[in-house]
């Protein structure tokens, strides 16, 4: 069957087959050829999208901002305090009045619920730029860098270390699980995705080939893994007061040497980003004074490594949302 994403949403994996996701990585690879070789593709020209972020972003603004140009597309950045939203006019007011000037919604921000509402009354595709439950734009750079580095999903060993119950740890699961790769989450038992999540990801490899699994033994979740994947302790949105007790659980879940050492020899490390992997920021400045630890979830010597692939993963975030764009307002 063709697919036609055309007036759909884009808010979760889960609402997409492995066929349509399939589709966009494809399509993603076409643009970014057509980028690379300087190849005009201004075919949304005349269309309007906003982009509402309530968290801070760099990678996933300036790819919808990018993406929304160069296919011709007016675009309209709202940041957390420049717009009525939450505070004076609510989510289904304000998704009505947005429906009536633009094409297309981004959204980032807390509840999935907020982004789900957009969505119900908007009556525009609106696409999830993050949420505190899923990052799924985050998903297609994710896949198509791992197809483009391993030359396939199929059957690739997967790994995440960390927080595996935050927006990556969830969606990287229900990726992982859609186009049949086999995922472990190796974490601590209180960091585990939610049950229910979980039953539903074994439900979708069961039908893909892919498997889930989750450990918390370091070794035996990282063992000849082809990609190791891993995220910031502490999400945006969470309380400084949970960082002494995530750096307790989560330490021993830093990737480091040794964690590469028992993956496969042709393993990739791969992180969304922003990462701590040494002191150059503010808060890793202040995490290093207050707790004494100079790298967090990577150390540096692997994030500078050959295996890590983070800044191809990054570039990907543009070609994806660029995707996405156009299939949902073709
Ligand atoms: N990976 C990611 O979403 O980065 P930003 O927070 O910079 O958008
Ligand atoms: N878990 C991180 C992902 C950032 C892209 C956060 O929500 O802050």
């Amino acid at each position: 069957m063709p697919v036609n994403l055309r007036g759909r949403s884009f808010l979760k994996l889960l609402d997409y087959t492995p066929q349509e996701i399939r589709y966009l990585l494809d399509l993603s690879k076409e643009f970014k050829r057509m980028k690379l070789a300087g190849e005009p593709h201004r075919w949304l020209t005349g269309k309007n999208i906003v982009l509402l972020f309530e968290k801070t972003s760099t990678r996933t603004r300036c790819s919808f901002e990018v993406a929304g140009r160069d296919l011709g597309c007016g675009v309209t950045y709202l940041d957390p305090g420049s717009s009525q939203m939450g505070k004076k006019e609510s989510i289904a007011d304000t998704a009505r009045v947005l429906g009536r000037m633009y094409d297309g919604i981004e959204y980032r921000g807390f509840a999935q619920q907020t982004v789900q509402a957009l969505a119900d009354y908007s009556g525009v595709p609106v696409w999830n730029g993050l949420t505190d439950q899923f990052h799924p734009t985050q998903m297609l750079a994710d896949l198509l860098t791992i197809e483009e580095k391993l030359g396939r999903l199929k059957g690739v060993n997967f790994t995440y270390m960390g927080d595996a119950r935050n927006n990556m740890g969830n969606s990287l699961m229900i990726a992982c699980a859609k186009m049949g790769l086999h995922f472990t989450a190796c974490a601590p038992e209180a960091l585990f995705p939610a049950k229910e999540l979980v039953e539903q990801a074994e439900q979708i490899a069961a039908q893909t080939g892919g498997s889930v699994r989750l450990t918390s033994d370091v070794n035996e979740g990282t063992r000849d893994a082809d990609v190791i994947y891993t995220d910031i302790w502490v999400s945006m949105g969470e309380p400084d007061s949970v960082w002494a007790e995530r750096i307790r659980l989560l330490q021993p879940y830093q990737v480091n040497e040794k964690v590469m050492a028992n993956a496969s020899p042709t393993a990739i490390f791969m992180h969304c980003l922003p990462s701590f992997h040494d002191t150059k920021t503010t808060i890793g400045a202040e995490i290093a004074e207050k707790f004494g630890i100079t790298q967090m979830e990577v150390t540096d010597q692997v994030f500078e490594s050959k295996q890590s692939v983070v800044f191809d993963e990054a570039e990907n975030r543009m070609h994806t949302i660029k995707a996405v764009i156009y299939a949902t307002l073709c």
